[in-house]
């Protein structure tokens, strides 16, 4: 075995494959399938789902991503997905690989490669490896990955006995930042940290006017005491692809006199607070009863029959809805 004039091994390509599978093997994953627009196709080993070091993604954060779900062999509204990841492409200033359709396509049979028919997609562009330079480098192509998993899991008892939550201490991105979906999530994560040392489920974020704002990873909307469902407005967060479609179900909820209407506005702190439901709202935790906010319970401090209704329309459209696409396994 080579080694340098310091003592330390000289890998060859085999070594670091070796090694590569070794990490996999202390830390197992379960990544069904990874396609690489950089290894020009898709790989199913684990150990050869990579990425430069010098990808202006991995150590500048210029990079975007978006995540859609598998459900029962379909994809769920991956058109919706796809519009925001392009809006995010845009705001960020990257190339696009390819067209649209042809991402689509690179999302739909690398899905298909995977086998897995319940989980999670996530895919991301970068803009590409060549330099450790603010500029992305001269010449660089865009990096386009997909990668097929078993998707986010929380726990049970968020959905029988709800979620607790607290005001993060963390400021919220300014407003350009999060509504583009980049890889920059060290304020979600911080307050995702903050929020479980000090024993709640997660955080929340208020903005600079006191308003609220989102979660980590999620949306969060309010059930007033006259049965109005009021969602922040999406000029400071990111809009939710699964907030955009529950605004949208939610009005089957109006006529049956569940909900009085659905409002997007401004809510500060102090209306959400008086709400008599609130929810958390997103493709991973789907619609979860909030029932504690710092030290405010929420309603009777149990998932509300609002939050149940709406999970229920969500699931419904998951299953039988028009905007599932077939995967050719
Ligand atoms: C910051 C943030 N807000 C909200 C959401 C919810 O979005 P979606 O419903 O598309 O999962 C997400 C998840 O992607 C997110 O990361």
């Amino acid at each position: 075995m080579p080694v340098s004039p310091t003592g330390l091994r000289l890998l060859s390509a085999s070594d670091v494959i070796d090694q590569l599978r070794a990490l996999r093997a202390q830390q197992p994953v379960k990544y069904t399938a990874f396609y690489s627009s950089q290894l020009g196709g898709i790989v199913t080993d684990p150990a050869l789902m990579v990425i430069p070091f010098d990808d202006h993604m991995v150590h500048r954060g210029h990079g975007i991503f978006d995540t859609a779900g598998i459900v029962n062999g379909k994809i769920y509204d991956l058109e919706a997905h796809l519009d925001r990841f392009l809006k995010s492409a845009e705001r960020s200033k990257l190339k696009l690989p390819c067209a649209r359709a042809e991402m689509r396509d690179i999302i739909i049979k690398t899905t298909a490669a995977s086998g897995r028919r319940d989980g999670s997609i996530r895919y991301w562009l970068s803009s590409g490896p060549g330099s450790l330079d603010l500029m992305p480098a001269a010449g660089s192509q865009p990096g386009f990955f997909v990668m097929i998993f078993p998707g986010l899991v929380y726990p049970d008892k968020w959905k029988t006995e709800g979620v607790r939550v607290m005001t993060t201490t963390y400021p919220i991105k300014p407003p350009l930042y999060a509504i583009t979906k980049t890889t920059n999530y060290l304020p979600n994560v911080l307050m995702q940290m903050e929020a479980k040392e000090k024993g709640f489920d997660n955080g929340v974020f208020i903005d600079h006017d006191g308003h609220v704002g989102e979660s980590s990873n999620m949306n969060v909307a309010f059930v007033t005491n006259d049965n109005v469902l009021v969602h922040p407005k999406f000029d400071h967060i990111l809009s939710g692809c699964t907030s955009l479609r529950l605004l949208e179900l939610a009005q089957k909820l109006v006529p049956q006199g569940q909900l009085k209407e659905v409002r997007v506005t401004d809510v500060t702190l102090k209306d959400a607070l008086a709400a008599k439901e609130m929810l958390l709202i997103g493709s991973s935790v789907k619609v979860a009863g909030i029932v504690q906010w710092d030290a405010n319970t929420i309603g009777d401090g149990k998932p509300g029959p609002i939050s149940r209704a709406l999970l229920q329309l969500l699931e419904e459209d998951m299953r039988t809805g028009d905007r599932l696409i077939d995967v050719p396994y």
